[in-house]
């Protein structure tokens, strides 16, 4: 499996144009195994040059949490790191346990070691299937190489042992003369991980993208950067916990699976990208099944031992087919311990409370209906942009459903915060869209049946700390199965400015609808305004006023006037009116005439690409 894996990627393997960097970005070829002899240069392939300010300096890495290294003394066992400058910076005791995928800030020495930089550590093997490929990769994250291991030790890869003791160099740098006049004083090595852009990654560090760019040799015209290596990223002072986040589990399900992209593109690399993101994805979604699977007997088993007599949620039949989180069941005190007994200071907004639960903040969702069917739904779907529903609870019928938490609540609310310094940012809106299309584009399409969500609007849109994008509250959500009982008895349910004009008139469900919806919540995107709002006293819809505007006659003038007065530019007003054209194309009347959520993925995912060139 491994060794076609290896292949696979040597297969793919993409060579960059020579740039004037500080370090050159070497894609894929970390990922290799063979010895390499190609030129007798220095590769970043196999650790960082040596050619900063000083032979050795304090760096630092990303580290992300995962069992068994998990808490403050396994990871600085693995790092070689000071347990106790370890716990400080991530503001973490030392006893705790990080929640899966949290990332942890790992401080190291970095020195020079003849023509790499490289932080030295020792691991143990524990098991004789280890080879220096998986424990580069897998246990190390790609903070280390299999060629640089290959180099340290002289044990044939066949010859590891359990017991052996291997030298391991972790990848990092100091910087150059270069940086050091622009204020950088520390580079920190991260590893890149599914969805991450040198966007979001700068911004996350408070970093410039060209800085980013620039100590990588990435060509921002193109830039292509692959899941599983490691990017250099410029600090000016030491990192805090307040910039790490926790990764999703698994990797998006995003465009690779729209085939639109792969006929409009000309770029071959990016199609080259695609392939690769295909492959990958296929891989790891047979991986993420079997883990599925175990998870599932597992979940199983906790079921039957758990005597209470409490609610028992059904336990879909077809779990290889859809991808189960298994599901806590929780116990009413819990709850009440994490949220201060539903305490006022606990509360966030309607019948939402906030509460610490295993150590991770959460979100508990009071509610008096029935909750079986949203259960049973969010139990069968696990995507990025769909808020992930962690467990549930009965007591006395009323039940609590508890989420992820979501640091900056609703789009609604987000988009009155018109002072807030990032909403001036068009890339957040259009990422934000991404993500809501993404979300839909999965729920029509990759769920079996299909789903309607049937109530998008911006306050069903949540934000993380990221201003990352999922689709919530699926209590209207229903199967798309085209038969008669499509037609909904009591279509009156939905938020006014949203609903498409075949559903208020007969009652349609369709995924037409929610692309209209989407449509809507596109507009308020780029206008900033809300789906109903008033003027002159009177109420008006958002999606009314743009149908008065299509049927008159000055349409381009009008269309302007109406975007968000925050974008300044050019280029930004260039890139809204794109996006205005396609939320016009989505609020065609005939549901027929709509874009398909495939279509505005792949409209969307170009305009984001030009948007990040600029
Ligand atoms: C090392 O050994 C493992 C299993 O024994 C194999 O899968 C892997 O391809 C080998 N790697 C190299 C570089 O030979
Ligand atoms: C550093 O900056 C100088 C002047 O701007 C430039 O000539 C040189 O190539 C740069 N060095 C690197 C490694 O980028
Ligand atoms: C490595 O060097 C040997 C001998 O010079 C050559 O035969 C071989 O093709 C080289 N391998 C690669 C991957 O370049
Ligand atoms: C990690 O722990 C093992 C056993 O507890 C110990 O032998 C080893 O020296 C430790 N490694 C480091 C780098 O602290
Ligand atoms: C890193 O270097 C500093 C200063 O040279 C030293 O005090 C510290 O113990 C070193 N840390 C590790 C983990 O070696
Ligand atoms: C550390 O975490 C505590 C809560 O656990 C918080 O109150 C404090 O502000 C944090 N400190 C820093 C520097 O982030
Ligand atoms: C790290 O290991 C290398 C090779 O094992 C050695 O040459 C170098 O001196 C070590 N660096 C430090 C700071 O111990
Ligand atoms: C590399 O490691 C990651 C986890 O860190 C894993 O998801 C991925 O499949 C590994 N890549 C290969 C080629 O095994
Ligand atoms: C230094 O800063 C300038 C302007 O911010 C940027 O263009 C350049 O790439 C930076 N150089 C390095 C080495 O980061
Ligand atoms: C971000 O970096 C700039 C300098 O590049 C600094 O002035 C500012 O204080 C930093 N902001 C944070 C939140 O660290």
């Amino acid at each position: 499996m491994n060794k076609f894996i290896l292949n696979f990627f040597i297969f793919f393997c993409i060579f960059f144009p020579e740039l004037h960097a500080q370090q050159s970005y070497s894609g894929n070829s970390v990922l290799h195994c063979d010895a390499n002899n190609e030129s007798t240069d220095p590769s970043s392939a196999v650790l960082y040059t040596c050619n900063g300010e000083k032979p050795s300096c304090q760096a630092f890495l990303i580290f992300k949490a995962h069992p068994p290294y998990d808490s403050i003394s396994t990871i600085s066992n693995l790092t070689s790191a000071d347990p106790l400058q370890l716990a400080l910076i991530n503001n973490f005791s030392l006893s705790a346990i990080f929640p899966p995928n949290k990332e942890v800030i790992v401080p190291v020495n970095c020195s020079c070691s003849g023509q790499y930089y490289q932080a030295n550590t020792s691991y143990i093997i524990p098991t004789r299937q280890d080879h220096y490929f998986s424990i580069a990769n897998n246990t190390y994250q790609g903070l280390s190489t299999c060629k640089s291991l290959m180099q340290e030790n002289t044990y044939s890869n066949s010859s590891l042992d359990a017991g052996l003791v291997l030298k391991v160099p972790l990848r990092c740098a100091c910087p150059t003369s270069n940086q050091t006049s622009n204020g950088t004083k520390f580079l920190l090595t991260y590893v890149v991980d599914w969805g991450d852009t040198i966007y979001d990654i700068s911004m996350r560090f408070n970093s410039s993208m060209e800085s980013v760019a620039d100590a990588n040799g990435i060509d921002l015209s193109n830039p292509l950067i692959f899941p599983f290596t490691t990017l250099l990223v410029p600090l000016s002072t030491k990192p805090s916990s307040l910039q790490t986040k926790i990764h999703s589990q698994q990797p998006p399900y995003f465009s690779p699976f729209t085939p639109v992209i792969w006929k409009k593109t000309s770029n071959k690399r990016y199609g080259v990208w695609i392939g690769i993101g295909i492959g990958i994805s296929l891989l790891v979604i047979c991986f993420v099944l079997l883990l599925a699977y175990f998870h599932k007997k597992k979940a199983i088993e906790a079921a039957r031992n758990d005597q209470l007599g409490r609610k028992k949620w059904e336990l879909p039949q077809d779990f290889l087919v859809s991808i189960d989180q298994s599901l806590k069941v929780y116990d009413y005190e819990e709850l009440e311990v994490a949220t201060e007994n539903f305490s006022h200071r606990c509360k966030m907004g309607g019948s939402v409370y906030r509460g610490v639960l295993n150590g991770e903040l959460l979100a508990i969702k009071q509610m008096s209906k029935d909750v079986d069917k949203e259960v049973s739904l969010l139990n069968r779907i696990n995507h990025f942009n769909l808020i992930s529903l962690r467990g549930a609870c009965e007591h006395f019928g009323v039940f609590y459903l508890v989420y992820e938490f979501m640091e900056n609540g609703s789009l609604k609310e987000w988009l009155k915060k018109r002072n807030c310094q990032r909403f001036q940012i068009w890339n957040y809106r259009i990422q934000i869209a991404l993500d809501i299309a993404n979300g839909l584009h999965y729920l029509h399409s990759f769920t079996t049946p299909p789903y309607v969500h049937k109530d998008i609007c911006s306050e069903n849109v949540l934000l993380d700390r990221d201003l990352r994008a999922k689709i919530a509250n699926f209590s209207l959500a229903r199967s798309a199965e085209r038969d008669e009982s499509r037609k909904s008895s009591m279509w009156c349910l939905g938020t006014k400015g949203y609903m498409a004009p075949e559903y208020i008139e007969y009652g349609l469900v369709t995924p037409e609808m929610d692309i209209y919806a989407f449509g809507v919540v596109l507009l308020e995107l780029i206008t900033g305004k809300e789906a109903v709002f008033i003027q002159d006293g009177k109420e008006v819809l958002l999606s009314e006023v743009i149908l008065k505007i299509m049927k008159g006659e000055n349409v381009e003038v009008e269309l302007d006037q109406l975007i968000d007065p925050s974008l300044k530019g050019q280029l930004w007003m260039e890139l809204a009116r794109r996006m205005m054209k396609l939320s016009i194309d989505c609020l065609a009347e005939e549901p027929e005439s709509r874009l398909s959520m495939a279509e505005v993925v792949s409209c969307l995912l170009r305009i984001q690409l030009d948007a990040q060139r600029s």
